[in-house]
């Protein structure tokens, strides 16, 4: 295989604690490229969140850098990055309204004012979820909270990004939903021709398998190719069979 220009690639990022002096993710180089799913699991607080929003930019970070292509992302482009590396939060945050609100409330940013929602394209998400339209409909304050998962990840989907920072996604599904959201996920994966990439944090090492093609995993805020990694037999993708 052709090594190609990264999508994103950390160098030597770092996150600090600054007010309790705790270095929460140590320096720390990742690179993922188009085709890449890559699964991380590690203990509770050993920084895999920290890790997801380091990398989408949410919190600034206290050294190193990202490129995004090649190129160091300037401050005035993060919007237009967050666009494109999405941030599915471990805890989705709804606004007060339906779940039809709910995703049609990005198309309201200015970053998404050059697109419309589509109600046939999130009714057909939903259904993939195992919902029926009727879900649009319902109320954000009375979902589950594995139904608000669901709303997080089509909100996202709906807006195509090239890549998925999955922070336990289908920790609140039951193993059905939860599989019905892994094939959401891999649609998503496959109409991206090989140029869409994620980053999936799971606690489920059965899950962690499926759905990573390069297992790494995290300890006291250190990145590292999981202990298993070259024990377990890596099933050999469509890609690289031919
Ligand atoms: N903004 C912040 N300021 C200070 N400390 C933080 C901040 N964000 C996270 N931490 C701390 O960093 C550590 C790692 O947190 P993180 O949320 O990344 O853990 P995690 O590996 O995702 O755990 P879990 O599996 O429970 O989700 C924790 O000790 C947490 O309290
Ligand atoms: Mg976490």
């Amino acid at each position: 295989m052709m090594t190609a220009t990264p999508i994103v690639q950390a160098e030597r990022i770092v996150r600090r604690d600054t007010r309790h002096g705790k270095t929460l993710l140590q320096p720390t180089d990742f690179a993922l490229a188009g085709g890449d799913r890559v699964a991380i699991t590690g203990p509770s607080g050993s920084g895999k969140s920290v890790l997801l929003r380091a990398l989408a930019l949410l919190d600034p970070l206290d050294d190193g850098r990202l490129r995004w292509h090649g190129r160091a992302v300037r401050r005035a482009a993060i919007p237009r990055y967050r666009r494109e590396i999405a941030y599915i939060r471990q805890r989705p945050a709804l606004i007060d309204g339906t779940v039809e609100d709910n995703l049609r409330y990005p198309f309201s940013l200015r970053v998404y004012r050059d697109l419309q929602f589509n109600r046939a394209a999130v009714e057909m998400l939903a259904a993939h979820a195992g919902r029926d339209a009727g879900f649009l409909e319902r109320h954000a304050s009375e979902l589950s909270g594995g139904e608000a998962q669901i709303v997080a990840l089509i909100r996202v989907l709906q807006l195509a990004p090239q890549v998925l920072l999955l922070d336990e996604p289908t920790a609140s599904l039951d193993p059905e939903s939860a599989l019905a959201s892994e094939a959401l996920i891999t649609a998503w994966f496959d109409d991206g021709a090989a140029a869409r990439a994620w980053v999936w944090v799971s606690h489920d090492a059965a899950q962690a398998a499926r759905v990573g093609k390069r297992q790494l995993t995290m300890r006291a805020g250190v990145l590292s190719a999981a202990a298993s990694e070259s024990l377990t037999a890596v099933p050999i993708s469509k890609e690289s069979a031919q």
